[in-house]
Order: C-alpha cells, then sequence, then structure tokens
C-alpha cells in the first residue's frame, strides 16, 4: 500500500536484476473497488475518485475479492439508504474476513460527512472516511492508513467542483455520461440532509463543462445529462461560490453565464449530443430555460420537477418556496411552449403533520399534471434538519398507505402517457443489448420513456427512428422503420 514499502521492496529486488520490472507494475497496480449509492451525483463523484486514484496508480475492478481498496459511495437522504449501507459494510467486512485481511475499507459521501469520525467508532472495519468535497486527499490519506490504520477528512469546500478532473467513466455504455455542474445546495428544504453533508452550492466552470461535454462527444458519446441538486441555480460570474456575487465587480457580472445560457452552449457542441438535466427546482425555473428546450431539438423534452406536496400548506412546512398554485402555472408554462414535454416528479408521503385533506391535494395534483413517471418515497426524520425539530405524527401506517396510493395513481398515469405513444415514430438513441433478450436493443426517447426493439443491423450509439407497437407502465416496445 505504502509508497516507502514499494521503494523498499524495489528496491530489495533490484539486488536480484531481472526480476525488478515485472513485480514493479504488479505492485503499483493495486486494485479498487467503489460502489455507489444513491442519487446520480454519487455515481458522478465515483468517477472523479477513480480518476484521482488512477494518478496514484490504482486500476478499478469488478471483482471485490481482488480488490485491495474498497470504497462505498453512501447517501443519506433516507434512514433506510444508510440501512443499506450499513448491510453492504457487513458483506464487506466477510470478504475481508476470506478473502484479504489487509483489505482497506472506505467510506465516502453523505454518510460520511453526516458521521464523521463517529463512523470509525461504530464500524470498526472502516479505515477511512472521506466527506465529497475532499477526494483531492484521497492520496494522502490512503498514505496515512498504512500508519494510523485510519483516516479522516470530511472537510466541506466553498470553490471545490473539481472542474479539472477527467472522470473515468464507470459504468459506461460508452453512449450517456453524467457532467456535474453544480455542487451543494442552498435551498434548505425543511425535511432534507443534503444542504448538510454536500455543503454550500457552487457552480462549476463552463469552460471545463463544455470541454468535457466536447470530449465525450468526440469520444462517441451522444448524451450527457448536467447534473447538479438545483441545476436551475446554475450562475457562473468568472468564479467563487454564489455568495460571493455582492464582491464581484459590475464587469463580470455582466459576463455572467446561467443556467438557460449554459443549456444553449452545451446544446451547440453539436445537435447529434442529446442534453439532459437533473434536478430542477420549481421556485428556480425560468421561462428562459423552458424555451430553450423548445429551441433545440436535442435538448431532451423532458423535466423532473420534485413536487414533495400538492398541499400549500405543507410546502410552506417544507420551506419549498412555491405555492400549489405556483407550482401548476409553472406547469402550465412548460406545456404551453413545448407541448411534447415529459415531466416527472418526487413526492414525499407522511411529512409532519400531513392530514388526510393534504394528502387528496397531492392526488389532485396528480391528476392535473398525469406525471410521466415518479419517485415516491416516505417521508423519514433526518437528525438535525429543522424537520427534525418538528413532530414526526404521521404513523407508519398511514404513511404507508398514502404512499400506495399515490405509487397506483401514477402507475396508471404513466401507463396512459405510454400508451399515448403507440402507434408513432419515435426518434430513439440506442444505448446498449436488453437485459431480457440478446436480439433486442434497449434506447430512450426524447421524453425518457425506455424502448426494446428488435437489432437489426444498428449498433450502440446511433440513433434510429422506432415505431412503437407496445407497451407496460415502463417500457415502450416498438420496430425500426
Ligand atoms: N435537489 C435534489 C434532491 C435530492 S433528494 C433533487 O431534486 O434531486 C431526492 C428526493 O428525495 C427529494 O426530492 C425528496 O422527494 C426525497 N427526500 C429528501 N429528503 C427526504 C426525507 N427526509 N424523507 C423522504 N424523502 C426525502
Ligand atoms: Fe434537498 Fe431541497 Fe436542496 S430537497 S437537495 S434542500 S433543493
Amino acid at each position: 500500500m505504502n509508497t516507502s514499502t514499494l521503494t523498499k521492496k524495489v528496491i530489495k529486488e533490484k539486488k536480484q536484476g531481472e526480476v525488478l520490472e515485472l513485480s514493479y507494475k504488479e505492485e503499483k497496480k493495486r486494485k479498487l473497488y467503489i460502489e455507489s449509492f444513491g442519487c446520480q451525483m454519487n455515481f458522478s463523484d465515483s468517477e472523479i475518485v477513480a480518476s484521482i486514484l488512477s494518478k496514484e496508480g490504482f486500476t478499478t475492478t469488478k471483482d471485490i475479492t481482488r480488490a485491495d481498496l474498497v470504497f462505498v459511495n453512501t447517501c443519506s437522504i433516507r434512514e433506510k439508504a444508510e440501512q443499506t449501507v450499513r448491510k453492504r459494510l457487513e458483506f464487506y467486512n466477510s470478504i475481508k474476513q476470506k478473502n484479504n485481511p489487509k483489505m482497506v475499507v472506505g467510506v465516502l459521501g453523505c454518510m460520511a460527512e453526516r458521521l464523521k469520525e463517529k463512523f470509525l467508532e461504530e464500524e470498526k472495519l472502516v479505515n477511512l472516511v472521506v466527506g465529497p468535497d475532499a477526494y483531492r486527499d484521497l492520496p494522502n490519506l490512503i498514505k496515512e492508513i498504512d500508519h494510523e490504520r485510519k483516516a479522516v477528512n470530511v472537510l466541506l469546500s466553498l470553490e471545490e467542483t473539481y472542474a479539472d478532473i477527467n472522470p473515468i467513466r464507470l459504468s459506461g455504455n460508452g453512449v450517456t455520461a453524467f457532467v456535474s455542474i453544480t455542487r451543494g445546495c442552498d435551498n434548505m428544504c425543511t425535511f432534507c440532509v443534503v444542504p448538510f453533508t454536500r455543503g454550500r452550492e457552487r457552480s462549476r466552470n463552463p469552460k471545463s463543462i463544455i470541454k468535457e461535454c466536447t470530449e465525450l462527444f468526440n469520444n462517441g458519446y451522444r448524451e450527457v445529462t448536467l447534473l447538479g441538486q438545483n441545476v436551475d441555480s446554475y450562475l457562473w460570474y468568472g468564479g467563487g461560490a454564489k455568495k460571493n456575487f455582492k464582491k464581484v465587480d459590475l464587469q463580470t457580472q455582466k459576463k455572467s453565464i446561467n443556467f438557460a445560457n449554459l443549456l444553449e452552449l452545451v446544446a451547440q457542441i453539436n445537435p447529434d449530443l442529446r442534453v439532459r438535466f437533473s434536478t430542477s427546482n420549481p421556485q428556480d425555473m425560468t421561462i428562459d430555460v423552458i424555451q430553450k428546450i423548445a429551441k433545440y431539438e436535442n435538448i431532451c423534452n423532458y423535466i423532473h420537477l420534485p413536487v414533495q406536496s400538492g398541499s400549500s400548506r405543507i410546502l410552506k412546512l417544507m420551506k419549498r418556496g412555491y405555492t400549489r398554485k405556483e407550482y401548476l402555472s409553472l406547469i402550465d408554462n412548460i406545456k404551453n411552449v413545448i407541448p411534447d414535454c415529459a415531466i416527472s416528479m418526487d413526492i414525499i408521503t407522511g411529512f409532519c403533520s400531513e392530514k388526510e385533506e393534504d394528502h387528496k391535494d397531492t392526488l389532485s395534483l396528480m391528476d392535473y399534471v398525469k406525471y410521466d413517471f415518479g419517485y415516491m418515497f416516505k417521508y423519514s426524520e433526518r437528525p438535525n434538519t429543522p424537520a427534525a425539530r418538528m413532530d414526526d405524527d404521521v404513523n407508519e401506517a398511514i404513511k404507508q398507505k398514502r404512499l400506495v396510493e399515490i405509487i397506483e395513481k401514477q402507475t396508471k398515469h404513466s401507463l396512459i402517457n405510454m400508451k399515448n405513444k403507440i402507434g408513432k415514430t419515435l426518434k430513439v438513441l440506442i444505448e446498449g443489448v436488453s437485459k431480457k433478450s440478446k436480439n433486442d436493443f434497449y434506447g430512450r426517447t426524447t421524453h425518457n420513456a425506455t424502448v426494446v426493439f428488435k437489432k437489426e443491423n444498428y449498433n450502440v450509439g446511433e440513433y434510429v427512428m422506432v415505431k412503437i407497437e407496445d407497451c407496460t407502465s415502463a417500457t415502450l416496445k416498438g420496430k425500426i422503420v
């Protein structure tokens, strides 16, 4: 592990002549196994981590039993997400006992940030705890482990965006990639742990974003998803966190680039590069952004627009920054400007003090919007968030019953939206071979709907026109025309 051990070994072997080259190389290629949980940002961060460690001589492996270093990039958003990680740690422990007692285990991401040193006390197996803004320090921390067995860095930053780091694409199909554009979040929704685990919001230099997207395109990628907790608040005026805005001179402010500008710059790289983005925040989404989506064919007609609740009273308690009416007027604007726009949501059931009438408001809002897709959750109290000081008074059975009701409604809406596509011919980007059949490809439409179809003589990464013939609530089936 340790470079000094490495040097010693090399010197020792030098005396033996020939063997040197081979074993030096073998020794140098230490193996990293990295697993990610939670949001797309975590998957994207893991690619940054892999890049930082590749410069230290690590290669990634998909076989945990061969790993010298096992990293888990963690999520704290709900208690269940944290329990999943704890279970994974038990599994790593069994591998360590069985295969490699020297295996180093590191916890990255949101749980690392939330629990800090406490993690080392709670999970004896863990050697390394590293928060989302401290990945550049990983090479030092790994060296530290050789002496101390444990190392921690959970410092949050006002500037870090890893702008210059070229991610190593891990989960790659070679066609679609995530590109992070902002980090952190300043919104402080009362239920949410993210502002505590990922720190203050900051935007990444647009030049580095355009460079990364252009390189991806030149390497055969055909879709980028711009990532941030709140992409609509992207703002670049020459550097630093958004909070420093007032300190910048007028000259620089004039040249500022907002999310609508950035979207346009990325769309202009090439008409064959599809652009998606996530996540939009209803209170920050501007008409400019909606117009850019309408203007460029390659900016996908799909917006993930979490609503959380259909009740203005609950939205206020959640500090969401919009009312039911404002959210619905944004939906109307989107549908007016982009008639063929798919919309998805996040909804939380059973937030503090939620009554049956609030829940009914959520159901009626869903009936109005008829979302194409959705992610639905039971409220999970997170320690130290503002909502943790409120009474988590909706019992588990009611949370569950309401969750089932919204999931059932959403499944119906998804099916209606999918059925509406039958008979249409839609442009699909081929992303890979279908898991169910070797003879089929899968890809997505501009609406983010998955389509499965016979391969014929096409290749992954190509666009094809597919006539939709059948569907379920989750998948379209069709034929290339
Ligand atoms: N800004 C990010 C939010 C990440 S959290 C984004 O919009 O993607 C993703 C979703 O998890 C939130 O939209 C919310 O619906 C859900 N969520 C967040 N905190 C939660 C909690 N304490 N309990 C249940 N669901 C939560
Ligand atoms: Fe969380 Fe709200 Fe930000 S949900 S990530 S605090 S926009």
